[in-house]
């Protein structure tokens, strides 16, 4: 596995690949791996010839007052997890590269972006879109594997590739959780035990509003009540939204229908927690 951190030797390293009609299959992150990330690493080594693995902490998608300087990082481990999943390469570019002085163009995708963590988050899916198209052009893959934990972001991704034309084939992966419910991410990290435990109502409100839906209730007013209870009942915990939207296009809704994706953002303590359903699919 090699480790490289410069833009330039990134790019040199992918076009052997593409001249030779080898694949390269790409998986962004900005590191602190669990089996989320894994998982898409796994299916990346499948469809790939060449596996490439992006650890970057993007400041451009973090808001003033979010948590960039604490964003937790173990690069050692995450070699060991990229390895232990077959990566070829891992990219691992300074802020200095990506951002030189006199950087000023970034990817703006509109309405899929506004709402939401957009809403939420004002900026975060400019950096998210403007990062994303920097690194397809520095490795060049053929497809980039992203997670559907963070839904609206694998949309706006979704929407840029097609309306940009990039020649990239975008794969989108199930959630992967503990074994108690909670959806994997880096930023679990920050909780503590007893924020742990309070965290586990996101996936009490899915469950709550596919149990709903399956019994025929179909009213977006009646299942936004019945999954916000959920969240009232614990007082560690503030909504920040909870909203059923067309799967495709994020769009607002009166009625719940197979392919609606119920998208929560809650905070605990500091700790700002997302997670999502789309009805008739598997949680
Ligand atoms: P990061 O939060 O590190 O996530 C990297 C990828 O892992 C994303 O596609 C995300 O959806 C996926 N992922 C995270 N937790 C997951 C889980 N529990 N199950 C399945 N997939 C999961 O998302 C980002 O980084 C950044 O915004 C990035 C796209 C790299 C741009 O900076």
């Amino acid at each position: 596995m090699k480790i490289i951190n410069s833009i330039f030797h990134m790019q040199a390293l992918a076009v052997a690949p593409e001249r030779e009609g080898r694949r390269i299959a790409f998986v962004p992150t900005m590191g602190y791996l669990h089996e989320g990330h894994a998982s898409l690493l796994r299916e990346g080594r499948r469809r790939g010839d060449v596996l490439v693995l992006s650890i970057f902490v993007n400041p451009i998608q973090f808001g003033k007052n979010e948590d960039l300087d604490s964003y937790p990082r173990d690069l050692e481990r995450d070699f060991q997890l990229a390895d232990a999943c077959g990566a070829d390469i891992v990219f691992i570019p300074t802020v200095a590269d990506m951002y030189p002085s006199g950087f000023q163009t970034t990817v703006s995708v509109h309405d899929i972006a506004l709402p939401l963590c957009g809403a939420s988050r004002p900026g975060h899916f400019d950096g998210v879109a403007t990062v994303v198209t920097k690194l397809f052009n520095i490795v060049r893959p053929d497809c980039a594997l992203f997670g559907r934990k963070d839904y609206q972001q694998l949309a706006v991704i979704r929407q840029m590739t097609a309306d940009l034309n990039l020649p990239v084939e975008i794969v989108g992966m199930p959630i992967i959780r503990e074994g108690d419910g909670l959806a994997m991410s880096s930023r679990n990290a920050y909780l503590s035990s007893s924020e742990r435990q309070s965290a586990l109502c996101l996936f009490r409100a899915l469950t709550r509003a596919r149990e709903l839906y399956s019994a025929g209730e179909r009213s977006v007013a009646i299942l936004a009540r019945e999954t916000r209870a959920i969240f009232e009942k614990e007082a560690a915990v503030v909504i920040d939204y909870v909203e059923f939207r067309d799967g495709v296009l994020l769009h607002e809704l009166e009625n719940v229908d197979a392919g609606t994706v119920l998208a929560l953002a809650v905070k605990i303590g500091k700790t700002r927690l997302i997670d999502n359903t789309v009805f008739g699919e598997e949680l």
